[in-house]
């Protein structure tokens, strides 16, 4: 469960260049114990070959994650791992961070990508923006959304997994990215995040807010999921042609727990 994850040994950071495609390579473990010398040999572990047919060991990686939210009771505390009592602390952190940012369009839509039954939506983006849209993958937590919210301004209920989803071009002043791209492959989080910053309106912001692990990875095996750490994020913003405009760390968490940052993101201009 994000929230509530353990901190506890995060591997040890590698970081070398690889002659061929410029990656560092970091080291890091699973909830087995397992040790991985790079990301690649996670990768090939879990998802299989890249060449995989149809994709299939990927697909496998998803319907984990999939399947386990399913049995998660559609709640504030389920959202968070049982730590919802923590909510209200990183909703009023959220809402300094944006309130920070310049020049935000707070009269536009914001977009809560991975938003449950709309715990975001409802505490963090529709006491600011003026409508927002909700991406969520699980249909159930969707339908409970409506209800958990009470409020017209939430329009479009997207249900489809980030892995498969591009925003609407120009629709967005910003998009909230919390606590889910852990479920999202290498190649995929780049794909995503390249789509959500060329999708924001100009001056538009793509926010993503989640546990960093202090060096390499940590896999989950409960619901195949990776913590990575922020040198790792980092690379793959910098794959995804993103540019990081500022970030802050979320403070007062229990101390056994990841640490959470903010980044906000733009694409990087030519
Ligand atoms: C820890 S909860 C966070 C919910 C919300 N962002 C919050 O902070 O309250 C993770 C959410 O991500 C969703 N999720 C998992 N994999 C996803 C995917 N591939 N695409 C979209 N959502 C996904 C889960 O169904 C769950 O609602």
């Amino acid at each position: 469960m994000v929230a509530s994850k353990k901190k506890a040994g995060d591997g040890t950071e590698s970081v070398y260049a690889m002659s061929i495609k410029k990656r560092s390579r970091f080291r890091g473990l699973d909830t087995n114990g397992k040790r991985y010398s790079d990301q690649q040999a996670m990768w090939s572990a879990e998802v299989g070959d890249s060449a995989d047919v149809e994709r299939r060991g990927e697909l496998g990686w998803y319907q984990k994650a999939k399947e386990y939210w399913t049995n998660v009771e559609p709640t504030v505390d389920g959202m968070l791992g049982g730590l919802g009592k923590l909510s209200d602390l990183d909703v009023r952190t959220s809402t300094g961070f944006i309130r920070s940012l310049e020049k935000v369009e707070f009269d536009g839509i914001a977009l809560d990508v991975g938003g449950g039954i709309g715990r975001v939506s409802k505490h963090l983006l529709l006491p600011l923006f003026s409508r927002v849209d909700i991406l969520e993958s699980n249909q159930a937590y969707l339908e409970e959304s409506k209800e958990y919210i009470g409020d017209p301004r939430l329009e479009r209920r997207i249900c489809a997994g980030m892995e498969d989803f591009s925003p609407e071009t120009g629709r967005y002043s910003l998009i909230w990215i919390q606590w889910c791209i852990i479920y999202l492959t290498d190649a995929d989080l780049v794909r995503f995040f390249k789509s959500c910053t060329a999708a924001v309106k100009p001056g538009g912001f793509v926010i993503l807010k989640d546990n960093v692990c202090n060096t390499g990875f940590v896999v989950d095996k409960e619901d195949s999921s990776v913590t990575r750490s922020e040198q790792y994020l980092m690379e793959l913003f910098a794959e995804a042609g993103v540019e990081v405009i500022t970030s802050k760390l979320q403070g007062d968490f229990p101390e056994h727990l990841f640490p959470v940052k903010m980044f906000a993101l733009r694409a990087k201009g030519p």
